[in-house]
């Protein structure tokens, strides 16, 4: 049975992911920081006769995904593919942002992310086989003033992706880069987005439904795949618009709904 590491699987996206593979037959590893909401998930999908490993790891310290490669190799599981989901936003002026979270998204969003891959990678390579899903977003398309670093990190999610998928080709190995829009979890909580006009006005899809496009785009080795149509079309639309209305109307989204 292959088996499937997905950061941030003790909710929203990575845990219907969770559930997605669990579907497939894969064992999966399941890496989150709250051991608890882990834990329930592993008492949940581990009835569906798959092995449920879960790691409790704040993946924004540097050690981190070092310490879960270490962990996983001492205890011989391979990894057939690795989901790069776990990932969080900040609301607010980049000038009255806090160091922690700037830095707390750098880190989890892109350090971890692209320590994960370099980690993961050379088995997969030597194997010839393997799957790689990095979770970015639809901000990755726009500058986003008012979350100006989670849109840049995502924008380096999808370009790193696209780089090394090319690089990987015929390898065996395929990289995905999976960008959702809105989506009701617990992101936007956390993120402080809750009121804005994107969350209010415009709308979110289920974590599921998103799921299970990403799933799809996964195992179909697609090199970037953007969930829901009104995504795709809003994406595509920052190709042709000038920078600066681009940048506007993402600040007018991003800002709060009266
Ligand atoms: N929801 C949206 O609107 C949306 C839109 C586009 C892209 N995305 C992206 O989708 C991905 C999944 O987000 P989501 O919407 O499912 O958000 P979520 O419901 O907040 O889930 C985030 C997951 O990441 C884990 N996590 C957070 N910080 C972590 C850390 N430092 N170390 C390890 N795990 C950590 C969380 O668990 P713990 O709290 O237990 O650590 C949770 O399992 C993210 O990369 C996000 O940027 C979300």
């Amino acid at each position: 049975m292959p088996t499937a590491l997905i950061t941030g699987a003790s909710g929203g996206i990575g845990y219907e992911l969770a559930k997605l593979f669990t579907r497939d037959h894969h064992n999966l590893v399941l890496v989150a920081r709250s051991a608890d909401k882990l834990g329930q998930v592993a008492t949940e999908l581990q009835p569906c006769g798959i092995d449920v490993k879960t790691i409790a790891l704040d993946l924004a310290a540097p050690p981190a995904p070092k310490f879960l490669f270490d962990q996983l190799q001492r205890e011989g599981i391979g990894i057939d593919i690795l989901v790069n989901n776990a990932g969080f936003g900040a609301f607010g002026e980049f000038a009255e942002m806090s160091e922690e979270e700037i830095l707390g998204q750098i880190s989890l969003n892109i350090t971890a992310l692209t320590e994960l891959t370099r980690l993961f990678l050379p088995s997969m390579i030597a194997r010839r086989s393997g799957r790689i899903l990095n979770v970015a977003s639809t901000a990755a398309f726009q500058p986003g003033p008012l979350m100006a670093v989670y849109y840049a990190t995502k924008a380096y999610v999808l370009s790193f992706s696209e780089a090394i998928a090319n690089e990987l080709r015929g390898s065996g190995v395929t990289v995905t880069c999976f960008c959702p829009g809105a989506t009701h979890t617990g992101f936007a909580r956390r993120a402080g987005t809750e009121t804005s006009r994107l969350f209010k006005q415009i709308g979110a899809m289920s974590a599921e439904r998103v799921a299970r496009d990403g799933y799809r785009a996964l195992m179909s080795g697609r090199t970037t795949a953007i969930s829901g149509a009104h995504n795709w079309f809003a994406a595509q639309s920052t190709r042709f618009a000038p920078r600066k209305l681009v940048t506007a109307v993402s600040r007018w989204v991003a800002e709060k709904s009266e």
